[in-house]
């Protein structure tokens, strides 16, 4: 059960999860402390933990920047602050007072702790939240700011959360960095001493970092040792600061915003910051990336539960080239090979012919689709498959009918230039009438033409990011943007229930728990060669679950590494997500589509591990050989192994994996050999792959429990 106790005496507040506790105490001065986050403690070992700061606390120091659950601006206090306020009057420090706290019950299963605080004078009231699960050792937290006064409050800082550590004799900092087509590359290095700022200040979630961290102290391996990770539920800009202090102390803070956005509260006005999210899990980053995923499956996703479909999408196979004649070729290919979702991606509206033009007028193209787009939406349905539409609400080419009549809707500075990237403008969605302008258009276009499917696309980052005729729009434009593009994408899932959306963000600019928890998955890269893939893949899955993770097989030389790879190769990568395919069926020969099939086929037979089960990563793209990921079922009944070796070297090696997640003592049929395997030799010895000799050799081993008589 999650608890949730307090211990009047001592003033520790002890939340804990199945396999984990986290104390924290305001101290003398009203600041709220941070105590411990780690293995299990009851309140009594909590406050063994709770000492005051010893014989050699030196008062030249002032207070650690590391072990407060918001620093402040104020006081002696010198770390990156999480919350900075500048008052009316000039005043900019924050002094704490407590006002009060509450525990609730917001679900079954749930409980969260409210420490309600104050300024001393001034009147700003902030309110730190705490919820736990009884199924997840995954911490949520939120900070609530709200100004109690009739001036108005500038927030400088707003983070969601700080996170401390407890001092370990080393620190290392693992995250993802990347840039357009090369997403997620696990970086994973000491943690150096002084701060190390990782942020986006694009507007979106950025593909250059990600806003998640995991911290070990060095000594972490995939299956063993201590891991803390946090995650940001957002999907503007924002900033993690990690910090690694000359006393041996390390944590982190984050939250919405980059250096130099600052959030304007009006009287009256609360400002209720993303959740940032933190787990501190045993059994190496491979348990923590396990933690993250249940939790995404559990609390996150709006539909975790369903199989996701086969999809079909235009978009390597036509470009720009929509119509409904080739569509229709094309849907009929899909629906042989199995596909499940057809997706029309870019091109079908407006004067769309290239990147030039068109954004922004959403209406179909006439010459392209006379009678409108019902005709193919309903060949699709048809053929028994889903369809869905390429959109891109938030961008507008100058070279459109919207542009030219609201010249005013994007983002801009008066007498700058209107920076274009991709030739497209950012509509400012900070503002009502856009946003809901949006959500009209989109309502219409799903419910008019049986749209099962959206891939909400968002093809570049903002500039000249300005708010002309709003005093504080500059400022408040970063917030409320991404609040009103979750309104319109809520109030749209609201109208049509069966609706699903894929964000995208010129591949993957803006995943994150934020847009997760109102999407259905998301597209990690635009770059679609297998092997580059295996990497973006790997990087993507240590905080985000294979139920989310698109993945398509497309032709070949690849259209943006021009690299060759096998068919087998393209699908069996592509099986570790979610299976899409998106080459040009009009031009696979009759073998390719018999093999694409069986492929297909395939992976429905295996895709409830990869979309339900738990991830094992047995072998990385780092290490020589073959990288081999294992999804098993909950409850050890099945696994599959999915093994991808792109160079032979003769000598390199070749042993066997070890499995996770099985049954112990059980023995497991290989569905496609029909070998029996022991549990025992498979744990601790492991599989041997077999691989096909040569290059690119890959291979998908489905390996199913036998019920007990069978083994007799
Ligand atoms: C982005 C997406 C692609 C495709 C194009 C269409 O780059 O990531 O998958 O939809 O836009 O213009």
């Amino acid at each position: 059960m999650p608890v949730i106790s307090h211990a009047p005496d001592t003033g520790i507040w002890l939340l804990s999860t199945p396999r984990t506790s986290y104390a924290l105490r305001i101290d003398a001065t009203g600041a709220p402390c941070h105590i411990a986050w780690g293995p299990r403690l009851t309140l009594e070992e909590a406050a063994e933990l709770a000492v005051p700061a010893g014989p050699d606390a030196s008062s030249f120091e002032g207070r650690s920047p590391v072990g407060e659950e918001l620093p402040v601006d104020g006081g002696a206090r010198f770390g990156p602050p999480s919350l900075q306020v500048r008052f009316a009057d000039g005043t900019r420090a924050f002094e704490w007072q407590p006002v009060g706290h509450d525990v609730r019950e917001p679900a079954p299963g749930a409980a969260e702790l409210s420490l309600r605080f104050r300024d001393r004078v001034h009147p700003l009231e902030v309110t730190l939240r705490y919820r736990v699960h009884d199924d997840s050792d995954v911490i949520e937290r939120h900070t609530v700011l709200r100004n109690a006064g009739d001036r108005s409050i500038t927030v400088l800082r707003a983070d969601s959360a700080a996170w401390s550590l407890p001092p370990l004799p080393d620190y290392r900092l693992s995250h993802v960095t990347g840039q357009w087509s090369a997403e997620s590359q696990l970086r994973r290095d000491r943690l150096p001493y002084g701060e190390t700022l990782l942020t986006s200040r694009r507007g979106i979630t950025s593909h250059h970092a990600n806003p998640w961290v995991m911290l070990d102290a060095g000594d972490a391996t995939e299956t063993h040792g201590r891991v803390w990770s946090a995650a940001l539920a957002w999907s503007g800009s924002w900033r993690i600061t990690a910090q690694r202090t000359p006393d041996g102390r390390a944590g982190f803070t984050g939250g919405a915003g980059h250096d130099g956005t600052s959030v304007p509260l009006a009287p009256g006005e609360e400002f209720t910051t993303p959740g940032f999210a933190a787990v501190c899990t045993d059994g190496g980053f491979g348990a923590a990336s396990r933690a993250w995923h249940a939790h995404t499956l559990a609390h996150v996703l709006p539909h975790p539960w369903e199989t996701a479909p086969v999809l079909y999408n235009s978009w390597e196979a036509t470009g720009f080239d929509v119509d409904e004649q080739g569509q229709r070729a094309l849907a009929a290919r899909a629906a042989a090979l199995g596909v499940e979702l057809y997706v029309v991606d870019d091109g079908w509206f407006g004067a769309r012919r290239d990147d030039r033009a068109g954004l922004g007028d959403w209406a179909p193209a006439a010459d392209r689709f006379p009678s409108g787009l019902a005709p193919l939406s309903d060949e699709v349905h048809r053929l028994g498959m889903r369809f869905g539409l390429w959109v891109e609400p938030e961008m507008v080419n100058p070279d459109s009918d919207l542009y030219r009549e609201h010249p005013d809707w994007v983002l801009h500075v008066p007498d700058r230039t209107r920076t274009e990237l991709r030739n497209q403008l950012v509509l400012n969605f900070a503002r009502q009438d856009v946003a809901d302008w949006a959500y009209d258009w989109l309502t219409r276009l799903v419910a008019k033409n049986g749209v099962d499917f959206l891939k909400w696309d968002m093809n570049r980052a903002f500039s000249e990011a300005g708010w002309p005729g709003r005093d504080d729009g500059a400022d408040r434009l970063w917030t409320r943007y991404v609040h009103n593009l979750y309104g319109v994408i809520d109030r749209l899932r609201a109208d049509h229930p069966q609706l699903r959306i894929e964000s995208c963000s010129g591949g993957g600019g803006r995943v994150d728990l934020g847009i997760l928890s109102r999407t259905d998955q998301a597209w990690p890269s635009d770059n679609t060669d297998a092997a580059d893939r295996v990497a973006i893949q790997h990087g993507y899955g240590q905080v985000y679950p294979a139920r989310t993770m698109a993945a398509w097989v497309t032709d070949v030389p690849n259209q943006l590494t021009h690299r060759t790879v096998p068919l087998r190769f393209r699908f069996h990568v592509a099986m570790a997500g979610l299976l899409g395919i998106g080459g040009d069926l009009t031009r696979w020969s009759e073998e390719e589509l018999a093999e694409g099939a069986e492929l297909v086929a395939g992976y429905k037979r295996v895709r409830h591990l990869v979309q339900h089960g738990a991830l094992h990563r047995l072998r990385g793209p780092g290490d020589e050989g073959p990288t081999v990921v294992e999804y098993a079922a909950h409850d050890g009944s099945e696994a599959l192994v999915l093994a991808w070796q792109r160079v032979q070297r003769h000598g390199g090696p070749r042993g066997p994996v070890r499995l996770g997640g099985l049954t112990p003592g059980a023995r497991y049929r290989d569905t496609r050999t029909g070998t029996v395997h022991h549990a025992t030799v498979l744990d601790g010895y492991g599989l041997s792959l077999d691989l096909p000799p040569g290059d690119w050799a890959s291979s998908a081993v489905h390996l199913v429990r036998l019920a007990e008589r069978d083994g007799a």
